[in-house]
């Protein structure tokens, strides 16, 4: 597989965006993309196979049975991009369709060059498919493979697995009007959504009795340690998973089990942390499926078609660029 890597150098950034973190007055946060290195894209495949989280499974549940429905819906010819193709594993559903219709050129975006390898290996046996990964951030890597369309071709794109979940309300309303501006009239957009469901399914399936859930989190620290030079006890800290009802949202943190401090000296900052306090590293809104046609349309989508799972509250929707 061709790939287009980042150029910066990532230690860096890593080291930029922790000290900022959680410097941060009030709530210290760390961004939930750095859950993803070689470790932590090994945890996440785990979690989507624990009983708890049904999630992925209903993704890629609802990709399998309705693959030709979808693929029949999208005006073509097109070229594939995927935002965040983790293990590519549910994609292939989408990818066979279209390939018994033309030859398809597959533009994973994804900025953890563990999980494109990954992607690639998976996908790479598909005959009439081209790989070619963008080692980007979402919106980069998507103005990219705009900018590589051929005349009369549109883009289909993904964007499975609830990753809008992980931005708030506003902020992933802006991010559909963001992707809609890339894309052209006639465009469309595949978006997975995790929908609403009871508080005790929600926690148990973001703090599972395996601990993987725990470790995935804390897995974040153990980066900072072997990326950074930091020094967190992991024994120190605890995974939490609270529900937010008026955000309707889960939200992870990590708590400190007593006041300590650490140092990052590669990110050049030591950390004060009071008993109990937390760092925030990711939230996960549920939305109802009306929702979700109600926020595409706001961005300039038209909502084709919708899949709901019959097991997990989740939902496919299919939006055409207006
Ligand atoms: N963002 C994903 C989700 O909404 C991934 C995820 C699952 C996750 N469990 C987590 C992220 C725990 C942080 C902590 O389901």
């Amino acid at each position: 597989m061709l790939v287009h890597a980042i150029p910066a150098s990532p230690t860096y950034e890593f080291a930029a965006d922790v000290r900022a973190g959680l410097t941060k007055p009030g709530q210290k946060e760390l961004p939930s993309k750095y859950l993803y290195d070689e470790v932590g894209s090994a945890l996440f495949e785990v979690i989507s196979r624990l009983p708890e989280y049904g999630l992925t499974r209903a993704d890629e549940r609802l990709l399998r049975r309705h693959a030709d429905e979808i693929v029949d819906r999208v005006p073509g010819p097109v070229a594939v991009a995927e935002l965040g193709s983790g293990s590519g594993k549910k994609t292939r559903w989408v990818l066979e369709a279209l390939c018994r219709r033309q030859r398809t050129s597959y533009y994973p975006v994804e900025i953890s060059r563990s999980a494109l390898a990954m992607c690639e290996r998976e996908l790479s046996d598909i005959d009439a498919v081209t790989v070619v990964g963008f080692e980007r951030e979402y919106l980069d890597g998507l103005l990219e493979v705009a900018a590589c369309r051929k005349p009369g071709q549109h883009l289909f794109v993904l964007f499975l697995g609830s990753t809008i979940g992980n931005f708030d309300r506003p902020a992933g309303a802006e991010f559909l009007g963001e992707v809609r501006r890339i894309l052209q009239t006639g465009d469309s957009l595949l978006l997975g959504a995790d929908l609403e469901k009871p508080a005790a399914q929600l926690r148990a399936a973001y703090d599972d009795e395996l601990g993987v859930t725990a470790a995935f989190n804390l897995n974040l620290l153990a980066r900072a340690n072997r990326e950074l030079d930091a020094d967190f006890d992991l024994s120190q800290f605890a995974h939490v998973a609270t529900i937010n009802a008026r955000a309707r949202s889960v939200e992870m943190h990590l708590q400190s089990r007593r006041r300590q401090t650490v140092s990052i000296p590669v990110a050049e900052v030591v950390v004060e942390f009071f008993e109990g306090e937390t760092i925030w590293t990711e939230s996960c809104h549920k939305y109802s499926a009306e929702e979700i046609v109600r926020t595409a349309r706001n961005a300039g989508f038209a909502c084709a078609a919708q899949w709901i799972d019959d097991q997990w509250p989740f939902a496919e929707n299919l939006l055409i660029a207006q």
